[in-house]
């Protein structure tokens, strides 16, 4: 995020605008708390995780009463244009404000989720996969050495974006993900067949919304024999410094943002498709419900030496 704050306010910088942060997302507009930013205070943040703005959870923004007083604090500060860094809950918020105010709004997908539509990849993805990558390989040195079978758990909200991408990058002989339908007497089955071939270990990647990972965990220990571990890789997703992905793809969404509303467009968000920046519409983005790539997610399991004899 601080990547894409800092080609936002540089470009609007460079086109003669005068630019105002708030602070902790929406929470510092209904406090009304801001900073005017100049291409100097923006300096020497691009490989930071995170946020020097800090972010908040808002939900006062979930209700009327949030929005209609964000729209006065909006009106106060005689904005022209508002670019709003973050997921689908930040999305919606934007388009509503839009909508009561008038003000020009543009949007900027930063999830480490990767759930917005519209975009193939959102700010964050790349970095959190990486992450989470680092630390199953790290796990798989013990499933390994141990003999044992371990299932991740990461992050992803509702979605399986982190999984599928992490499970494939680890050669995770599982990869468990909200959007399709997973039976554990077949996943032991294949675990205890897998067993007798000499495979004796196996990673087993489990997304934080496909199920509760402790009865998975637990389950499979019990259906198997096999001693089994859960680790749940949690917040360390989110922070440490960005990939160059994640920082090419800020810069180029940062400065698109200023350049959508200098083109006059209001109710937009920067999106990523093949390799070509485009406008999404605010709405389509967080209404519609982004695909997961379900021929990754067969080329994963095709791939695993669970189903390779
Ligand atoms: O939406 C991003 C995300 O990291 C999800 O993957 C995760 O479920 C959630 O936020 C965690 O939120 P919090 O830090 O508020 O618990």
């Amino acid at each position: 995020m601080n990547a894409a704050i800092r080609a936002t306010v540089r470009t609007a910088v460079a086109n003669g605008l005068q630019v105002i942060g708030f602070e902790r997302g929406y929470a510092g507009i209904l406090a009304n708390e801001s900073m005017f930013l100049d291409a100097r205070t923006v300096s020497g943040i691009i490989h930071l995780g995170g946020t020097f703005l800090k972010t908040a959870r808002a939900e006062q923004m979930e209700t009327a009463d949030g929005i209609s007083k964000a729209t006065r604090v909006l009106k106060e500060n005689h904005l022209d244009g508002l670019v709003v860094i973050g997921g689908d809950g930040s999305m919606k918020a934007a388009c509503k404000l839009h909508e009561t105010s008038g003000i020009p709004v543009i949007g900027i997908p930063a999830t480490i989720d990767n759930d917005l539509a519209g975009t193939d990849t959102t700010i964050g993805f790349d970095t959190a996969v990486n992450t989470a990558l680092d630390a199953t390989d790290k796990i798989r040195d013990t499933a390994t050495s141990h003999d044992r079978v371990f299932v991740v758990e990461v992050m992803g909200r509702k979605r399986g974006f982190v999984a599928l991408e992490v499970g494939i990058g680890a050669g995770a002989e599982v990869i468990l993900v909200p959007e399709i339908a997973h039976d554990i007497d077949k996943i032991c089955q294949l675990l205890l067949e897998s067993n007798r071939r000499g495979k004796k270990s196996a990673i087993i990647v489990i997304a934080e919304g496909a199920g509760d990972s402790t009865n998975v965990t637990e389950g499979i220990g019990e259906k198997t024999g096999f001693e089994v571990r859960l680790t749940r890789l949690g917040h360390v997703q989110r922070g440490g410094h960005p990939t160059a992905l994640s920082r090419l793809l800020a810069c180029q969404m940062g400065e698109a943002s200023i350049q959508f509303l200098l083109d006059g467009k209001r109710k937009h968000m920067t999106g990523i498709q093949g390799n070509r920046i485009v406008p999404v519409d605010l709405e389509f983005a967080y209404t519609t419900e982004k695909p997961l790539d379900e021929r990754l997610y067969r080329l994963a399991s095709e791939l695993a030496t669970l189903h390779v004899s």
